[in-house]
């Protein structure tokens, strides 16, 4: 079928299968990198993208149903020498190490400050319970999300 998506701020129509997974097309058709397939069933977060800027796992969503839906990845995150303030924090902070987990915590932050104008640290255990880093970087990541929402 045919679909029409804001991707990254850019209008896209493209042709899917009717069980094409977002994370699939996302990587597959617009080289999107970012988003990554760590497991496939809803348990990693490191699929992680914002659609109609909620936080939801690409491996679990059908990209049919995104027709119409604006979808930002990490790379809709810089725009030249601009680079969100969300992603800034977390690489002053150092908040990874291999980095495969990033792109998900940073668009679970994003999606916290675009669904709450005053989001607070308590909100953040929910926010990011449903993210792994193989790594254990948790400490910086959760440093990097707390001076983001702090009031
Ligand atoms: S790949 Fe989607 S949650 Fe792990
Ligand atoms: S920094 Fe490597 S998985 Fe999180």
């Amino acid at each position: 079928m045919e679909i029409e998506l804001e991707l990254n701020d850019t209008p896209r129509r493209l042709s899917v299968r009717t069980d094409a997974r977002l994370l699939d097309v996302l990587r597959d058709e617009f080289q999107l990198g970012s988003v990554r397939d760590g497991c496939s069933v809803g348990m990693c977060g490191a699929c992680t993208v914002l659609i109609d800027d909620r936080a939801l796992s690409s491996c679990l969503t059908l990209a049919a149903l995104c027709d119409g839906a604006r979808v930002l990845t990490a790379e809709g995150l810089a725009s030249g020498s601009e680079v969100d303030p969300v992603a800034q924090t977390f690489a002053r902070h150092r908040a990874f190490q291999c980095s495969y987990c990033t792109p998900g915590f940073v668009l679970a932050v994003k999606g916290l400050l675009l669904s709450d104008p005053a989001p607070t640290p308590e909100q953040l255990p929910d926010i990011l319970s449903g993210h792994l880093c193989r790594c254990g970087s948790y400490s910086r990541i959760l440093a990097a999300a707390t001076e983001v929402v702090k009031p």
